[in-house]
């Protein structure tokens, strides 16, 4: 009998759970579970802490984010393994023996490290510079076939092939199974209300989860050009027509692509939808 394909991915906890998570990785696991995948989802909270965060934060995001997934369907009665990364002691001794097998050069091409150098050079620790491998201990250690993530992840998933292929090939066998990144092309990279890539660090998300007032309020803030209720718009250019879209049915989308072009929808008709 052939083994089942594994599906893993993990979100860190260092603010709401977005649209973002939910389309790029939450969604697409818990989908594969449904499909026959055995599934593997956890919190990534050690991963949170490369960042300064205040330890009564981190607390009520994990508890928040432990609800969020349960929520959606994360849970043993559709067999999935749900889990907390600090839970797993073995994940953390794995990070030390696969970090032995990691090139420094490996990691001095991670984007997400150069950009944080990039920013500030001085709030760069080790942590954050070995994210990588605390990653790769992730996926390596259950066997994982698919990683579901966002545009943003898939540099960091190739590493942790690159580091399980160095690891085979000084043992001259298969001893770590090779993952592949999921990246769904709607969804690589949902934009924040303003434009620039969702993300809990940016102070520009929509929360999967938050009353409707806050989402409101929120939606409000999403940024628009100066054009006027009358003028056609260009909907390939509009970050409110980028967001609906993800979520709206076809024949929705096609009218509003309509209304965009022919003129006489304003920025506020165009938010209350
Ligand atoms: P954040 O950037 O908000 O801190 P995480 O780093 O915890 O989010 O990401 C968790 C998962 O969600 C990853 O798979 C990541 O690629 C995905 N993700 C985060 N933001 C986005 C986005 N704006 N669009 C698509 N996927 C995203
Ligand atoms: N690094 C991921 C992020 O910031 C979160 C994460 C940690 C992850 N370990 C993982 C995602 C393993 C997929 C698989 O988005």
């Amino acid at each position: 009998m052939t083994q089942p394909r594994r599906t893993l991915t993990g979100i860190k906890p260092s603010g709401e759970l977005h649209l973002g998570n939910y389309l790029a990785a939450l969604k697409p696991v818990l989908e594969l579970a449904d499909s026959g995948y055995e599934a593997f989802c956890f919190i990534a909270n050690y991963h949170a802490i490369t960042l300064p965060i205040r330890a009564e934060d981190l607390s009520e995001n994990t508890y928040t984010h432990i609800a969020n997934w349960l929520a959606f369907g994360a849970d043993k009665k559709k067999g999935v393994v749900f889990y907390l990364q600090s839970d797993i002691p073995e994940i953390f001794e794995l990070t030390w023996i696969l970090s032995c097998y990691t090139s420094k050069g490996l990691l001095d091409r991670s984007h997400a490290y150069k950009d944080a150098i990039s920013k500030n050079k001085k709030a760069v620790n080790l942590g954050l510079y070995a994210y990588p491998v605390l990653m790769a201990a992730d996926i390596l250690a259950f066997d994982t076939d698919v990683v579901p993530v966002g545009k943003d992840q898939k540099q960091h998933v190739e590493i942790a092939r690159d580091i399980a292929g160095a690891f085979n090939f000084e043992y001259k066998e298969d001893v770590l199974r090779l993952p592949e990144p999921l990246i769904r092309e709607n969804v690589k990279t949902v934009p924040g209300v303003d434009g620039e890539k969702m993300s809990k660090s940016y102070n520009n998300i929509i929360p999967v989860f938050a009353e409707p007032d806050k989402i409101r309020k929120l939606v409000a803030k999403i940024k628009t050009d100066s054009s006027l209720p009358g003028d056609p718009k260009d909907p390939g250019k509009c970050i409110i027509f980028s967001i609906y879209k993800l979520f709206a049915q076809d024949s929705d989308v096609e009218d509003l692509r309509k209304r965009y072009i022919s003129g006489g929808l304003g920025w506020k008709d165009a938010k209350a939808l």
